[in-house]
């Protein structure tokens, strides 16, 4: 089969690789109909993200029809059209019982980390029953998609963890996917303004299109003096860091409120400064936080009934065969405009 393979800092192909087989008998054997590509592919390439080897098969994000499972799965039959989440959960653990699949023992995030993903033709999930979940009838499949990974993570690590309540003011640092996704799911708890953040304006005004009530193009590195003239001086309730990297990380220390939550989703590949010489007397929070996915079924229900629109985050569309390009234009986003990217088989 085909799979897209990290190679190394900087290498990466499209191989030809052998289909997946069980291991377990809690295993499912998936064939990839859609997959996309997520920020933190783009940081495992760079190196960022030391627990994935050369050799990995990556992708942590899609659908697909169950092709075989193992003696102990009882959720699934072959042929069933299932959502792949990007945690695997083995669902006895400690962490499983209290919710923080994440952090799964034998699981948490390995799909396209620590055991091959699903860039590929076909992949093997362990623990099927705790970590796929059945498509509904009718819920459109590429929608879906942005269920694996980036609306839970937008809505877990950003939302939740940076306790968004009616009337407050948000400010989303990175205008990708994450940040779309925590712009689309903040508007839940109704925030009376929501601030993006972002270096590229076309981002900046499809953030509009999704709810956001201003906008800041940080180019100029006077984000913070333009945050404060939009709120009075205050600062903001919540900052949700949804880049990465420590400037956008110091950009939020210096918007957060007195009182303030700082919620982290971006994955960091370097040290970065936290300012407890300015930060100490603020009151504030920090939080992070891995997906853990808890979220889905319910992000499913709005799906169903419509109540978010999660097709509005997919721009362009590439057959597995042409991954290398899909990963060429995701990667470009300035210039091509993409957010996410749907590769079929
Ligand atoms: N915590 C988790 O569980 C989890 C899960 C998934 C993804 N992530 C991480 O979330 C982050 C965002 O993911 P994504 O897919 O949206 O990534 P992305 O690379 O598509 O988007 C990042 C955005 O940040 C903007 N940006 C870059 N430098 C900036 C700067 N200095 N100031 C302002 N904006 C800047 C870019 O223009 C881009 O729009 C990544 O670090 C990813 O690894 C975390
Ligand atoms: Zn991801
Ligand atoms: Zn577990």
């Amino acid at each position: 089969m085909k799979a897209f393979v990290y190679q190394g800092p900087g290498k990466f192909a499209l191989e030809e690789r052998k289909k997946p087989e069980m291991s377990a008998p809690t295993d499912a054997i998936v064939r990839v109909t859609k997959t996309t590509i997520c920020g933190t592919d783009l940081h495992i390439l760079k190196g960022d993200v030391p627990t994935c080897k050369p050799g990995r098969v990556l992708g942590h994000e899609g659908v697909g029809i169950i092709d075989s499972v193992g003696a102990g799965v009882q959720a699934f039959k072959v042929g069933n059209r299932v959502l792949i989440s990007c945690i695997t959960a083995c669902g006895k653990c400690d962490y499983c019982r209290k919710g923080m699949f994440s952090h799964c023992t034998t699981g948490g995030w390995i799909l396209g980390n620590t055991i091959d993903g699903c860039q590929a033709e076909y992949v093997r999930i362990p623990y099927a029953d705790t970590s796929l979940y059945p498509i509904p009838d009718g819920v459109d499949e590429e929608a879906l998609v942005m269920l694996s990974d980036i609306l839970p993570t937008g809505f877990e690590c950003g939302v939740l963890n940076g306790r968004v309540k009616p009337g407050d003011t948000v400010a989303i640092v990175g205008s990708g996917p994450i940040g779309l996704a925590a712009l689309l799911t903040a508007q839940f708890y109704s925030p009376a303004r929501i601030i993006m953040i972002d270096l590229d304006d076309n981002r900046l005004q499809v953030a509009k299109r999704f709810g956001a009530t201003d906008t800041v193009n940080s180019a100029d590195g006077k984000a913070i003096e333009a945050v404060m003239a939009l709120t009075d001086g205050v600062g903001v309730d919540t900052a949700i860091e949804a880049v990465g990297i420590p400037a956008t990380f110091e950009l939020c220390e210096g918007l957060i409120a007195p009182g303030g939550t700082i919620a982290n989703i971006g994955v960091h590949g370097t040290k970065v400064e936290l300012h407890l010489e300015r930060l100490w007397d603020r009151n504030i929070t920090i939080t992070t936080r891995l997906v853990d996915t808890v979220s889905t079924p319910m992000l499913l229900n709005l799906l169903k009934s419509q109540k978010i629109d999660a097709k509005l985050l997919i721009t362009h569309h590439f057959k597995l065969a042409k991954i290398l390009e899909a990963y060429e234009t995701f990667r470009h986003a300035a210039k091509t405009s993409a957010l996410k990217v749907i590769i079929e088989s």
